[in-house]
């Protein structure tokens, strides 16, 4: 929800902009961060959701760790104050330059993705005389039910090592010096809202990790990775995500061994519904069959809709008018270029504020410069309202 004094802040404000609403990402915080702790689990956070150095340091302060996807975030994650022993390193494609700047960073965990890289980061290991923990990641071929370019785990995505390279894996562990196996590593897609798919995934879970069982390897940690959604319809009804029924599932049908811990990976639902995009309307254009209000933001700003055709929930802070249909646009030279279809609004006018709601996670960060725009800068609630 943004407030009256937030909006008569957005004024004087450049627009195109993200406006971080910093008490509900500290509430999100503390309800997630209450659940971890009941449960004695472990969380990192995934940079890639939203890597603002603000909101990391916030979440750095609630002592979550740090879940990356590259060297910049290996680097990024530990420049913002966490510890490297709460760092853990994913991604199918690690150059070798990404994989020595988290060697020499000591980071908790590779998450590792296939045979040929857990060789090369042992080879990289030796030459720097350490030895590198690693997870396996493990594809449990299991359908997350969502998009699916956000669908990770099933068994025809590039994610992951299939079950049946398993002794490979394990003949490189028995002869190679400089890696130790520390864990699995599961992430099955993003914005999951059946829950099922979590509880299925602890299935997956036992079974696979009993293979490592009956050979007489001890897995120390399980790794769920991120997924859980967030309610982008009705985002002011449901500000935070279902994490209690979340661990509930995960508590209840995850086996856990004596000495095995449990880590997360959230991304999305920590971050998602504290930020805004906020923009102005340009002009309000006529079309054949429609109403177009176009926008001084664009898909360069957030790319979500163009690139997943994502809902997110449209609001006109200025005006109070009887309701009409609007498509919504942005003005780069895109027809993907469009945040809403046949959305009904207050009439609205040029210069009136609109937010576009839920865009915390996977917005500012995945922002370009195409058309040669700038890039949408940050505010935060906290600093820009009184009161
Ligand atoms: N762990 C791993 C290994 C991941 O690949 C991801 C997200 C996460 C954790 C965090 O997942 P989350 O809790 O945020 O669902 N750009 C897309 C989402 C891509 C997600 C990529 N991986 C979107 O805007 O929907």
């Amino acid at each position: 929800m943004i407030t009256k004094s937030a909006i008569s802040a957005f004024e004087s404000i450049q627009t195109p902009f993200y406006y971080y609403d910093i008490e509900l990402l500290n509430k999100t915080l503390d309800e997630y961060t209450s659940l971890i702790k009941k449960y004695n689990y472990h969380a990192h956070y995934a940079l890639k959701a939203n890597a603002d150095s603000r909101i990391l340091s916030i979440i750095q302060k609630a002592g979550l760790g740090a879940d990356c996807v590259s060297g910049n975030e290996v680097a990024l994650a530990i420049k913002s104050g966490f510890s490297p022993d709460k760092v853990v390193y994913a991604g199918v494609g690690k150059s070798d330059k990404e994989i020595k700047t988290a060697l020499k960073a000591g980071i908790f965990s590779f998450n590792c993705e296939s045979v040929p890289e857990i060789k090369i980061i042992n080879d990289f290991a030796a030459s720097m005389g350490k030895t590198a923990r690693i997870s396996l990641r493990v594809n449990p071929d299991i359908d997350a039910h969502t998009h699916k370019y956000i669908s990770t785990g099933r068994k025809e995505d590039k994610f992951g090592i299939s079950p049946w390279m398993f002794e490979s894996v394990a003949e490189l562990f028995k002869s190679c010096k400089n890696i130790e196996l520390v864990g699995l590593h599961f992430h099955v897609g993003s914005q999951i809202t059946d829950l099922g798919v979590f509880k299925l995934l602890c299935e997956k879970v036992a079974e696979l990790q009993q293979w490592f069982t009956d050979r007489d390897f001890f897995i120390p940690n399980l790794n769920l990775g991120g997924g859980l959604g967030v309610d982008y319809q009705n985002p002011n009804e449901n500000p935070i995500a279902n994490f209690k029924d979340y661990f509930e599932i995960i508590n209840k049908n995850l086996v856990v061994k004596p000495g095995q811990n449990v880590h997360f990976e959230p991304g999305r639902a920590i971050v998602a519904q504290c930020g805004h995009l906020i923009s102005r309307v340009l002009y309000v254009k006529i079309g054949q069959r429609k109403k177009f209000a176009i926008l001084d933001a664009g898909m360069n700003d957030l790319i979500r809709p163009a690139l997943y055709q994502a809902h997110h929930a449209i609001e006109n802070l200025t005006s109070q008018k009887r309701k009409m249909r609007y498509d919504i646009v942005g003005p780069v030279c895109e027809s993907s270029d469009k945040f809403g279809t046949n959305i009904m609004l207050p009439q609205t006018q040029r210069g009136d504020l609109i937010a576009i709601h839920t865009a915390g996670a996977y917005g500012q960060v995945m922002g370009m410069k195409y058309n040669q725009r700038d890039l949408a800068k940050a505010y935060y609630s906290d600093e820009i309202c009184q009161g």
